[in-house]
């Protein structure tokens, strides 16, 4: 019997994916800013050389602040910092967070025995990732490890902005 609610949860689990599966964070003051970026606006046209990784990012997520653009912050847990640059291995835990400040959206990476699991939440902590397809927890995957070359480990760390210093 016991089984039984462990194959129904389990089932349950695979099946609702659009359910966040990393945590929200505890507190952004043991995190540190490791990178600031930005989404643009739906307007924007990207230069002709934007590598297709970057422009598939950007489409995908500049309806977020009403199509405006919004600034893209990335923050890792103090002890992580030298293990983002590397791109892990990561041990258990939370990972890293991209916030997209103008929305207050917060994407959280985390590991769990070795594998990176993805969320979506409100400033508040609301899991939203059925607020929109691009925050499924599915839509994630397909990114961070489709781009097995850029996304190592979970993690993808491309800096948007860049393209806009030239
Ligand atoms: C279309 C591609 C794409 C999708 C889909 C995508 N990401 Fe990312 N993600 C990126 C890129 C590119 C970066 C690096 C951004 C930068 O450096 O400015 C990134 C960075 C991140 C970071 C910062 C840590 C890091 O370097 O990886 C987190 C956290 C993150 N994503 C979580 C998520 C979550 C959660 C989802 C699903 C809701 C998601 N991502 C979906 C492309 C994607």
């Amino acid at each position: 019997m016991i089984k039984l609610f462990y194959l129904i949860f389990l089932s349950s689990i695979l099946l609702a994916d659009s359910y966040s599966l990393a945590h929200y964070i505890k507190n952004l003051k043991d995190m540190v800013l490791v990178k600031e970026s930005m989404i643009p606006g739906k307007d924007v046209i990207l230069p002709k050389d934007t590598p297709l990784f970057v422009q598939q990012t950007v489409s995908m997520y500049n309806w977020i602040n009403n199509g405006k653009g919004t600034k893209l912050n990335i923050y890792v847990p103090k002890d992580k910092v030298e293990l983002y640059k590397t791109h892990g291995p990561y041990p258990d835990g939370l990972t890293a967070i991209a916030i997209y400040e103008d929305q207050g959206i917060v994407f959280v990476t985390e590991h769990y025995e070795g594998e990176p699991i993805y969320g979506t939440y409100d400033r508040d902590g609301n899991d939203i990732s059925e607020m929109h397809p691009s925050l499924n927890v599915s839509t994630c995957y397909s990114c961070h490890e489709g781009y097995a070359d850029i996304c190592i480990n979970g993690t993808c760390s491309v800096p948007v902005i860049d393209v806009f210093k030239k």
